[in-house]
């Protein structure tokens, strides 16, 4: 075959260079008879390409040609690398193709619902061409997600979802690097793991089923079956019905599940560590991602600290109380008492990324084990990025009896979970895990609005397309 160079590749060194690349023809502006410009765009990385009608370029008729190409076609084009003198603003490389031949391998229609360039500009930007009387047309979140397949062509979008590949593969690379065993859990399921009531109901060949709002019973099973310490990456099931910014019906769930062998900080230390090692590894590895994304939607780099913070509940209804906020210390914080709690934490300590521990019983779920000097508290937890919840975890209940106490307490029918009360009756370890939520810690760590924009495919409750 022949070589082809990638278009994130090209830089001033490739001067002279003869290449050949495939890309889609993000612009076509024809000035005259004689001259065309085409801004190719592979992955979201842009190069600008030059079409001169003159002896040993191109001719007039590949000028037509390609001034007739429709936006977002595929082409291919050979020609030899130029460094302008002025640096490019029209495109992420700075470097130049003089092109020799030009090929249309496949046609878009032409009147696309979204507009590539248009969609990949910030805000700030748009308010300035709005101001100018340039001619944009604004997409809506709706118009974009209904045309996912044009919308994820954007260069943040193509950045967030490398970033989110990365946070995944991280995941996995350190549970492994800890000692955790990686399953695979059924989504399947006889009853509602979490207890409440969102879950989307099925028919299992006669049986009344759900679909698993969390791994969680069949981790908790799986280190009664001797794993010692086990992982997940895999689909989560909510039937919301809220629209929030933050609520999806359909989420990857990353999961991990451990014996502890003294104390509940034992989860909260991998938690930790793992968190720093993420954080470390996105900002040392998806530079370009992150610039990305930044272009875009403009953030700050996440403030962490190198021993994660933690706070306990009951520390943080104070630290509430303190600055004239009051919350029901039995209670739960609710997105807009976690969000000032946050930003309290931020300026004390200088990290927007912490542990808040030691909830009380009552708002956690019938699994969670009860604090052993105070049993209206638990040994339990939730992180944050930047003021919202990423992550719950616990140690859990792993004494039958008491587990069918906190369930029937709770609400919930013992029979549809008979056989996971059953499985601490052969032995059980004490135990403890916790889930992240990966379209949340994506959708954190950019400081982005809305977790439409970290999922692929988003499923709320009126989506369910594309
Ligand atoms: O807090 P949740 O419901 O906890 C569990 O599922 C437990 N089984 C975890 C454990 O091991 N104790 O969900 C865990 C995380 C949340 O912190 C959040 O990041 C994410 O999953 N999450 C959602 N993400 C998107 N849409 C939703 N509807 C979500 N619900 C939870």
């Amino acid at each position: 075959g022949r070589k082809w160079t990638v278009v994130e590749s090209m830089d001033a060194e490739m001067k002279d260079h003869s290449v050949l690349v495939r890309g889609r023809a993000q612009t076509i502006r024809a000035v005259g008879k004689n001259i065309a410009f085409v801004v190719l765009r592979e992955r979201g990385f842009t190069i600008q390409c030059i079409l001169t009608a003159k002896p040993d370029f191109v001719s007039k008729q590949m000028v037509k040609f390609a001034a007739g190409i429709s936006r977002e076609s595929i082409v291919d084009i050979e020609g030899v690398v130029s460094v302008p003198e002025k640096p490019i603003t029209g495109a992420s490389q700075q470097v130049e193709i003089q092109v020799r031949k030009i090929y249309c391998i496949s046609r878009a229609i032409p009147n696309l619902p979204i507009n590539i360039e248009d969609a990949s500009r910030s805000e700030v930007d748009l308010e300035k061409a709005d101001k100018m009387g340039e001619k944009l047309v604004r997409v809506g979140q709706d118009t974009r997600l209904n045309y996912r397949v044009l919308d994820v062509r954007t260069p943040a979008n193509q950045g967030i979802f490398r970033i989110q590949c990365q946070v995944e593969n991280i995941f996995r690379q350190f549970m492994l690097s800890e000692g955790f065993v990686g399953i695979h859990t059924p989504k399947l399921i006889a009853g509602s793991s979490e207890g409440g009531s969102a879950v989307f109901k099925l028919d299992y060949k006669g049986q009344s089923a759900c679909l698993a709002q969390s791994p969680q019973l069949h981790k908790q099973i799986s280190i009664c079956g001797d794993f010692g310490r086990v992982f997940e990456v895999g689909p989560v099931f909510r039937a919301e019905d809220s629209f929030t910014h933050r609520h999806l019906c359909e989420f990857v769930g990353l999961d991990a599940e451990m014996e502890i062998k003294e104390h509940y900080s034992e989860v909260m230390d991998i938690v930790g560590r793992l968190f720093v090692t993420l954080f470390d590894s996105l900002n040392q590895n998806c530079k370009k991602e992150l610039d990305a994304v930044n272009m875009q939607y403009p953030f700050e780099p996440l403030k962490y600290l190198r021993n994660t913070l933690r706070l306990s509940f009951e520390e943080g209804v104070q630290m509430l109380k303190e600055t004239g906020v009051e919350v029901d210390p039995f209670g739960d914080l609710n997105t807009e008492t976690e969000r000032k709690l946050g930003q309290i934490v931020k300026e004390k300590y200088n990290t927007e990324f912490y542990i808040l521990h030691r909830y009380p019983l009552s708002v956690r779920p019938f699994y969670t084990m009860p604090c052993a000097d105070n049993p209206a508290y638990s040994n339990s937890f939730d992180v944050f990025i930047r003021g919202e919840e990423i992550i719950s975890g616990a140690q859990r209940v792993h004494i039958p009896e008491l587990l069918i106490t906190r369930a029937e307490s709770c609400g919930i029918d013992v029979k549809t979970i008979s056989s996971y009360v059953d499985s601490f009756r052969y032995g059980a370890p004490p135990h403890g895990g916790f889930g992240v939520g990966l379209e949340r810690v994506v959708m954190l760590f950019c400081a982005l609005n809305n977790i439409r924009k970290t999922s692929l495919y988003p499923r709320d409750p009126l989506r369910l397309a594309p």
